[in-house]
């Protein structure tokens, strides 16, 4: 750390990403990607960008793409939606408007590490509500102090989803802002995304960079309350989502169509994949995202697992994290790509 550096950050580590090998002929199921294309017409729309689009500014508003948005997710108007430069910038938003330097954020546990990485950032306390064995929030609830709540539904990394029942016991009795993050929410059989109509404190968040085939594009978005909304627009960049990414965006939600059934290949591919794991001794949490969760007792460790796999070029997830020493969190590639990979667990274990 230089000496000009701010105190705060001598404590912080960063948060550390999946690897983006450099190899192209490798197996990559560790940052829940997914498999298949984009629609091509957001390719062709790319294609049709002209020389004066990119020589402006783009909307600082985005208003386009936040009707299109509004308008796909019955959402009354665009007031009601801000667009990020992934969901990584919407939960960035999201703290810097709502918490204040030692205010409290909670969050369930294990989760998204990167949400104790934007807190540690801002100054904030950050308190974890640990998960059941079963990943799921159970009682009793202790978050009075806290001043944002953060639950991601479907769980990551497990990927079990936060039951109706559990999920308005907690949207009816905490008056903090409730974000509920649904970045893998187009995997899973119910979103809560109506939710932001009904209670004045909840926030959605959404992202291009797993249903939509769209990691590359950094796009996401926040949907709650016109009054939240603008609080945050006060603390976003002013051209914070390029021209590329607003066009694309667009373009991708009215091809929806190809993305779900892309969807729908993945989940097919998720049962086939757990139940393989099963087979081979694996505990496999029922997940509704595109990853699953594999739980591992046995000998070689999980983390030995992992490194014999890097070295065939199959890169899996590892967290050395309380809770998830013994774990590998396993993205749903294509049918093909998992069989590769269940064909060298099978050398590995075994
Ligand atoms: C739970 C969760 N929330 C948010 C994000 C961030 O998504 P984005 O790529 O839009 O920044 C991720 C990315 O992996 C995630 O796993």
């Amino acid at each position: 750390m230089s000496k000009y550096c701010v105190q705060r950050l001598n404590k912080i580590e960063g948060y550390t990403p999946g690897e983006q090998p450099k190899e192209t002929h490798v197996i990559k199921l560790n940052t829940n990607e997914n498999p298949f294309p984009p629609p091509i017409e957001v390719l062709q729309a790319l294609k049709e960008i002209t020389s004066e689009q990119l020589r402006k500014y783009p909307d600082p508003l985005a208003l386009e793409l936040r009707q299109k948005i509004a308008h796909t997710y019955d959402i009354p108007d665009e007031r009601w939606i801000l667009v990020g430069n992934g969901m990584d910038e919407i939960l960035s938003i999201l703290i810097r408007t709502f918490v204040d330097y030692h205010e409290t954020i909670s969050a369930t546990y294990p989760t998204y590490s990167l949400y104790e990485v934007l807190a540690d950032l801002q100054g904030c306390k950050f308190q974890y509500h640990d998960l059941n064995e079963d990943f799921n929030i159970v009682p009793p609830f202790t978050w009075n102090s806290s001043k944002l709540l953060l639950i991601t539904h479907p769980n990551a990394p497990s990927g079990v989803p936060t039951p109706p029942e559990i999920m308005k016991e907690i949207c009816s009795n905490q008056e903090q802002i409730i974000f509920i993050d649904e970045a893998y929410v187009d995997f899973c059989d119910f979103s809560y995304i109506s939710w932001a109509k009904e209670y004045p404190n909840v926030i959605i968040g959404r992202t291009f960079s797993k249903s939509f085939s769209l990691a590359g594009v950094r796009l996401g978005f926040a949907v709650g309350n016109p009054e939240l909304i603008s609080d945050m627009f006060k603390v976003k960049d002013s051209y914070n989502v390029n021209v590329l990414t607003q066009k694309i965006g667009i373009k991708a939600l009215e091809n929806y169509n190809q993305i779900s059934n892309h969807i729908e290949t993945i989940k097919a591919t998720r049962r086939f994949l757990q139940k393989e794991l099963q087979k081979l001794g694996f505990i496999v949490p029922n997940s509704q995202s595109n990853f699953l969760l594999a739980i591992w007792n046995g000998n070689p460790s999980a983390q030995e697992i992992y490194l014999k796999l890097k070295e065939k070029n199959i890169f899996v997830r590892y967290f050395p994290m309380r809770r998830l020493e013994n774990t590998l969190r396993i993205t749903i590639g294509t049918k093909e790509q998992c069989s590769i990979l269940l064909e060298n667990l099978v050398k590995i274990i075994r």
